[in-house]
């Protein structure tokens, strides 16, 4: 059975429920994070909150919790929950008003969920063959750095790109290729690793402040620079980075096979590079 957190219980998950009237379902009005576990230990979960953090701010919300509040409800959520790998959701929504009205309620006390899933463990580094990712125009908006539950745009997209027998879709915005509907872009050219620099266009990811953080420890070539759709086309590799996802190589975008088809050399350094640090926090030996 499944244990979920919600507004200082704990509680199974399936007797977890909020008014209609929270605002979270009447406007989207809240922020989320994706936290994975590893032998029962959340994985860069300073990062994380510090992140969520940064979302409340931006939406103006106070943080309900102090990050030791955070840490403790999270550990015993995850204690709760008997899986050793796990994926956990926790969000916050501006809470529930006594009518509905656009502009904020007054004295409106914000709603607390978290939940866990179990995560399955990844494929074999050696059986991962890559995924295939389309291309489409970005129709987010303009503040894709705040991790908001508003995500109509982002399902859409990820739809689109199933529907097209993809993974995952590759977003472009004026002539630039910023992200995926639920992931970050690295490219590799002449042996340069490539990320857009973190802007209100995309989501400043912690996988994706890990992978850097790998580079600059292990003298992988690297840059923050923008890239073109031309550049995105013609790139040696493609990856896309996510908390549930991890460094997934992509393979084939669009009708065009990336990396002769399968993943690149400088992903395999990575991958293992990242599996390393997975493998230290099992140990308990990093965070
Ligand atoms: N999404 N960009 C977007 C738009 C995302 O939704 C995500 C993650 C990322 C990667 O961020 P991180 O490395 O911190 O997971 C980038 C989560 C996993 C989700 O919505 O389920």
């Amino acid at each position: 059975m499944s244990i979920a957190f919600l507004n200082g219980a704990f509680l199974p998950l399936q007797d977890a429920s909020v008014p209609v009237m929270d605002r979270g379902f009447l406007f989207g009005d809240g922020v989320y994070e994706v936290i994975p576990v590893y032998a029962g230990k959340l994985f860069r979960l300073d990062q994380h909150l510090k992140r969520l953090g940064n979302s409340l701010a931006a939406i103006r919300i106070e943080n309900p919790l102090s990050s030791a509040d955070w840490q403790s409800m999270l550990n015993e959520l995850v204690s709760r929950n008997a899986e050793p790998d796990q994926a956990v959701y926790l969000q916050v929504t501006r809470g529930v008003a006594a009518k509905r009205d656009h502009a904020f309620p007054p004295d409106c006390k914000p709603t607390v969920f978290a939940m866990s899933a179990a995560m399955p463990p990844p494929a074999d580094i050696d059986k991962i063959s890559g995924a295939t990712a389309v291309t489409f125009p970005d129709i987010r908006w303009k503040l894709c750095n705040i991790k908001a539950i508003t995500l109509l745009p982002n399902v859409m997209l990820r739809q689109q790109a199933i529907d097209a027998g993809a993974a995952e879709a590759i977003l472009i915005r004026e002539g630039y290729a910023v992200e995926g509907a639920a992931s970050n872009l690295f490219i590799v050219k002449d042996g340069m690793l490539i990320t857009p620099p973190n802007s209100p266009t995309l989501l400043p990811g912690v996988t994706r402040d890990l992978i850097i953080e790998l580079a600059a420890n292990h003298a992988v070539a690297f840059r923050e620079a923008d890239i073109s759709e031309a550049e995105l086309f013609s790139a040696d590799e493609i990856w896309l980075s996510s908390s549930t996802r991890e460094i997934s190589p992509v393979t084939l975008l669009d009708e065009t096979v990336i990396s002769h088809g399968k993943p690149g050399p400088v992903w395999k350094h990575m991958i293992s590079l990242y599996q390393d640090c997975k493998s230290a926090i099992r140990r308990g030996e990093a965070d």
